[in-house]
């Protein structure tokens, strides 16, 4: 929005919906990227993780028991971790009920599902392999099932597609594969530390309470893989000030469970 261009503070950090507008529907469900969608957001953000037999679906814990009712449908499978059950039980499981009773009967989404909702979205994915020391191979999976979805042409890659993780190795064995593909880091490594990642990742994506202008500074003064300033997106800030602050000291990206609230404040900045 003009508004937001016209601050006296430098550009407009690129607002992500975190987990899809997470505030607003039960994350990572398609109601939840389509929540973002209905709001206007273009970039959306999820959590890659494999079932027991191999499946890749869409969850952020480690374990089905917070955002389904898996206790109440497996009551004996403690700790309910997504990798102990089959993608035809995790299907029986209702992902929406705990947010509220509107999303009832939404699902736990395959990979598959999801990458079809954010392309008839017409939106961007910040994709974050979870946990992925769990899940051996799942950055080779995760790249195969990308390109059957058609999310590996040019278009694609350049555009519209980032992947990340707090696993380095993680990162390093994606930029390997598909060299072409940005990738972000999830953390603060040390500034010494900056230019080891910069050789395969695009992205140095820390938490907000960890960034400072030095700390900008030293991200930006890198160049990434594909010969660029390193990007750096903060996350999860929910609140108008902070957004603020973070937009003041040079963050190029913002991720958010309130994107609403984000834009309203960087437009009024
Ligand atoms: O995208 C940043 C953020 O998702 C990292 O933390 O725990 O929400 O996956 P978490
Ligand atoms: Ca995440």
């Amino acid at each position: 929005p003009a508004a937001a261009q016209a601050a006296p503070h430098g550009r407009t950090p690129e607002t992500v919906a975190h987990r899809g507008a997470s505030s607003y529907a039960p994350e990572n469900t398609l109601a939840s990227i389509d929540a973002a969608a209905r709001l206007g957001f273009d970039w959306v953000e999820n959590d890659v993780q494999r079932t027991k037999d191999g499946e890749l679906v869409i969850l952020h814990d480690n374990s089905l028991a917070r955002t389904t009712n898996v206790k109440k449908v497996f009551p004996d499978r403690s700790p309910w971790s997504v990798s102990d059950f089959t993608l035809k039980e995790i299907e029986k499981l209702d992902a929406g009920s705990w947010f509220g009773p509107k999303f009832a009967g939404e699902r736990v989404p395959t990979l598959e599902d999801y990458m079809d909702e954010v392309e008839d979205n017409d939106q961007s994915l910040l994709m974050e392999l979870k946990s992925p020391e769990l899940y051996p191979g799942i950055e080779l999976q995760t790249l195969r099932e990308l390109r059957r979805a058609g999310w590996l042409d040019r278009d694609h890659v350049k555009n519209r597609l980032i992947i990340q993780s707090f696993n380095a190795d993680a990162i390093k064995t994606v930029h390997e594969l598909r060299p072409d593909l940005k990738t972000g880091f999830l953390g603060n490594p040390s500034v010494a530390d900056l230019p080891k990642f910069a050789k395969y990742c695009d992205q140095i994506n820390p938490v907000h309470t960890a960034v400072t202008p030095q700390y900008v500074a030293a991200v930006h003064a890198l160049k990434g893989p594909h010969r660029r300033p390193l990007d750096l997106y903060t996350w999860t800030v929910d609140d108008a000030a902070t957004a603020v602050k973070v937009a003041d000291l040079g963050v190029d990206g913002i991720i958010t469970n309130k994107p609403d609230v984000v834009r309203a404040a960087l437009e009024r900045r």
